[in-house]
């Protein structure tokens, strides 16, 4: 979604903004722009925005665009289409004020008709450019003043940085609901919604809580609440090596991140794991024994792929520790009016921790007096702020819209948890210790999969040309199988639907034909058999079939017209093995839409982090 940066320093703005901009373009965006305030006492405001890429931006900007105070936005269009006007940074008529903001004001139509009477001109559609005559016409003597002024006429949510003409050694900038994150250099001082942005000056941040705003100058920055007492934000160092953020030798960051998965599958269970007792340990959740024995249900909440993963950690949850476990979109949750139960446990996962569907339903728990714990990848993100404990992914940072390796952290994540809450009741040391040794052998059998790539890509290349696919699975197979389809359709854009296995020939089946591929998700468990009769009745239709399966599993005599081809995962244990199947879902999406020229890191219409509702 729209991303913002921000500078003031001792270098020129402009290259260091749109280079972070750059940087920006995985999050989804439509047009973008740059102001920065020229030198000297008689500052003007220069702006450039335009509708497109970046790279359109950077061709707009003028050579002579100096100065070295700037903000910048990538901006997903909301209010208006994507043209030049609703392109950020919005000025106030006056031309002293520029704003940039992500988030949605949700009184704007109100202000707008208000300022409009006013005789205010509105040169945009958007709920942003409100914000800039708001700033403009007050009468506050400060800038903090004048920003906090708008904000209290304002309903909604924002990540916003600001600049005016009359103030040109700052820029402030405010939160609530969208990210921001302070960057602190030596004698400068950037912000951005997204570490992307920064890492490449600074590693050294601070963050705001919501309802906060601040002033940075090159020589530091001053933290406030929206009354504009003084409060304070200390500035934390973060171990991020800044080449994550590049694609290095791979033609995408998908390709990157699904290769690097058992690195970062180990760093995720590195100190975790208790061989001794055949469990984990998790500090983090800050729970002892008798709280978690205490917990009498499960409720997991993420949003697309979190979700589903989210739904393959219930399952876990539910089998290996006996705690009734289930999973639930969290766009969904709060609009219900859920019931909050104290002895329910509540886990949040995310890999932005922005996500704002998944963060509302936090609050909503934590408003209602539920206990929330986190499966969260950015350290100090708004959802790992606001639960009450967690588990860090230590995925690193993962650019791809498509979410690989972070989301198989978010399945070992789960592994721990509910091996946790399985050794605190019933679950046997011998089971837990079988356990503990199939997470030792994962990160290498995640390695296997990888590297039967140029196998998967050949049969990619073939499923590509299918407009409609079914993806199939039962049970522990079903999220995988969900996952899967999530991840073709996302960045191969062809109709791609996941079904249990046993609900076929209760409606889908009617579509089977031969230009219809089944992929189906067929573990060595105690539903092959059923799994297995299921492909015969596929077959028998003349669906092509793709079978995601184990060595020893037995497809029996399928029409010898019928077209089969099996991908076979390493055998890890049944409760872990639906990771390693996903992993090779994964390499099937990535080169379908390699295979049809699709842009990897940037499918159509989706952006990394959805940060408005
Ligand atoms: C799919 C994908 C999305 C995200 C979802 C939640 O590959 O990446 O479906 O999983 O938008 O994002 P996070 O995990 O950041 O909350």
């Amino acid at each position: 979604m729209c991303g913002i940066v921000g500078y003031v320093g001792g270098q020129q703005a402009a290259p260091l903004l749109l280079e972070g901009l750059g940087r920006l373009e995985h999050r989804g965006y439509d047009s973008a722009g740059v102001a920065v305030l020229g030198p000297g006492k008689e500052s003007r405001l220069r702006v450039a925005k335009k509708a497109g890429r970046v790279r359109d931006l950077v061709d707009q900007v003028p050579k002579r665009f100096a100065g070295k105070v700037g903000i910048g936005h990538t901006r997903w269009a909301t209010h208006g289409p994507a043209n030049d006007a609703n392109a950020h940074p919005h000025v106030d008529t006056k031309g002293d004020v520029a704003v940039v903001h992500n988030g949605i004001i949700d009184n704007a139509a109100a202000l707008r008709a208000g300022l409009a009477e006013a005789g205010v001109e509105l040169l945009s559609d958007t709920d942003t450019e409100v914000l800039a005559h708001l700033i403009g016409l007050s009468e506050a003597d400060t800038l903090e003043g004048k920003v906090a002024e708008a904000l209290g006429r304002v309903e909604g949510t924002y990540g916003l940085a600001v600049l005016h003409a009359a103030y040109p050694d700052r820029i402030v900038v405010a939160r609530n609901g969208s990210p921001l994150i302070i960057g602190i250099g030596d004698h400068e001082m950037f912000v951005a919604s997204d570490l992307a942005a920064l890492v490449r000056y600074t590693t050294r941040v601070a963050h705001l809580d919501d309802g906060e705003l601040a002033t940075l100058t090159a020589d530091g920055f001053s933290t406030y609440r929206l009354d504009l007492t003084s409060v304070t934000r200390s500035a934390i160092d973060l171990e991020i090596d800044a080449d994550a953020y590049d694609a290095g030798e791979h033609d995408s960051f998908m390709h990157k991140e699904m290769l690097e998965q058992p690195e970062s599958a180990e760093r995720m269970l590195r100190g975790r794991l208790d061989e001794r007792f055949g469990t984990s340990h998790l500090g983090g959740l800050h729970m002892d024994a008798r709280e978690l024995r205490a917990i009498r249900r499960v409720k997991v909440l993420g949003c697309g792929s979190a979700y589903y993963v989210g739904q393959m950690g219930a399952g876990l949850i539910e089998e290996l520790a006996r705690i009734p476990a289930d999973a639930e979109a969290a766009s969904e949750f709060r609009y219900r009016n859920p019931i909050v139960e104290p002895d329910t446990l509540y886990v949040a996962v995310s890999q932005s921790g922005e996500t704002i569907d998944t963060l509302l339903a936090v609050q909503e728990i934590r408003r209602k007096g539920g206990k929330v714990v986190g499966l969260v990848n950015v350290v100090g993100s708004a959802i790992a702020r606001e639960c009450d404990g967690g588990i860090y992914l230590h995925a690193g940072p993962e650019v791809a819209v498509a979410s690989t390796k972070a989301l198989t952290n978010m399945f070992l994540g789960f592994a721990l948890l509910a091996l946790q809450l399985g050794r605190v009741r019933d679950l046997s040391i011998a089971d837990g210790r079988r356990l503990v040794s199939g997470l030792q052998r994962l990160p290498e059998q995640i390695g296997e999969v990888l590297a039967q790539e140029p196998a998967l890509a050949e049969l990619a290349g073939r499923l590509a040309g299918a407009e409609s696919l079914f993806f199939v699975g039962r049970v522990r197979g079903y999220p995988v199988a969900r996952e899967g389809a999530q991840k073709f359709k996302e960045i191969s854009y062809r109709h791609a639907e996941a079904y249990q296995t046993s609900e076929l020939k209760h409606g889908p089946l009617a579509l089977i034909d031969d230009s219809v591929p089944t992929v189906a998700v067929v573990p060595e468990d105690e539903l092959t058999e059923r799994n297995v009769a299921a492909l015969h009745e596929v077959a028998a239709r003349r669906g092509p079939l793709v079978v995601v399966t184990h060595p020893a599993v037995e497809l029996g005599d399928l029409p010898s017209q019928a077209s089969v081809d099996r991908i076979d995962v390493p055998r890890n244990e049944r409760e872990l093995d639906p990771i390693l199947m996903t992993v090779a879902l994964q390499l099937l999406s990535y080169h379908a839409a390699l295979a049809l020229g699709h842009d990897i890191d940037k499918p159509r219409n989706l952006a990394k982090s959805v940060t408005v509702e």
